[in-house]
């Protein structure tokens, strides 16, 4: 489902943010990258997302080779990926089905699938009830399940949360890594970024860990936790 085959990311003037990594996520995996700040863990995903490119090396995502994609197939390759960013803010002047909506409503589904999938996404991260809630009406854990639910609109294959809970409680962490393996669980490959070691032992799941843009470990996390 991705898979990276030495890549090098280097940013000018002086820093390698990846140093030829090579990994291999299969679809319906769940893989948690971790490593200190810096490490080039968020380079991964700017070059997934194709934010960013490569310097050396080859991404493909699903088949697709898109180490050269073009600019206008960029939103296609999105697409296929929800993604899920610390600081991503919900738009407090919208209810919680229109700050999910709306990212449908751009590109021309009809109202009856937009309502259809916004019920379906919520129901999934568990907020039902809460469609017509405005975010300052919710909890943190809450508007990170929105948060989600949002990423899920376009019924990605490949989930892509980058330090999806860097705010918030370790109960509430927990909670959004359990919907993370729930969404998993429904077949998405989902890649968890995270500089939190903690977190990825709640379950026994495949952790690449990067130091100084180079992959130093590809093993599975203990799961501590297990329910
Ligand atoms: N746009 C950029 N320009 C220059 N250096 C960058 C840029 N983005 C990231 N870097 C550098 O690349 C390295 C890896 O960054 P990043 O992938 O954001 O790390 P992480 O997400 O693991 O904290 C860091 O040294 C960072 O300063
Ligand atoms: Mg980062």
């Amino acid at each position: 489902m991705i898979k990276f085959v030495n890549v090098t990311k280097f940013y000018p003037p002086q820093t390698y943010a990846l140093k030829k990594v090579s990994f291999h996520i299969k679809p319906q995996e769940f893989v948690s990258i971790i490593g200190q700040s810096g490490a080039g863990k968020s380079t991964i995903i700017k070059l997934l997302t194709a934010e960013e490119k490569v310097t050396k090396g080859k991404i493909v995502v699903g088949g697709w080779d898109i180490t050269n994609v073009k600019s206008k197939e960029i939103p296609t390759l999105r697409r296929q990926m929800g993604v899920v960013f610390q600081d991503f803010k919900l738009l407090e002047k919208k209810t919680v089905f229109e700050n999910i909506s709306f990212a449908l409503e751009v590109i021309n589904v009809s109202r009856k699938k937009i309502e259809s999938t916004v019920e379906q996404v919520l129901k999934i991260v568990g907020l039902k009830e809460k469609a017509d809630y405005f975010p300052l009406q919710l909890s943190a854990g809450e508007a990170q399940r929105v948060v989600v639910a949002r990423a899920l609109v376009y019924r990605p294959k490949i989930l892509i949360a980058d330090e999806p809970t860097g705010n918030l409680d370790p109960i509430t962490t927990r909670d959004i890594v359990e919907l993370l393996v729930k969404i998993n669980d429904y077949g998405t490959t989902v890649l968890l970024v995270t500089h939190n070691r903690e977190i990825v032992n709640f379950f026994k799941k495949r952790v690449i860990t990067l130091d100084q843009g180079n992959i130093i470990g590809d093993q599975f996390s203990r799961g501590r936790y297990v329910i």
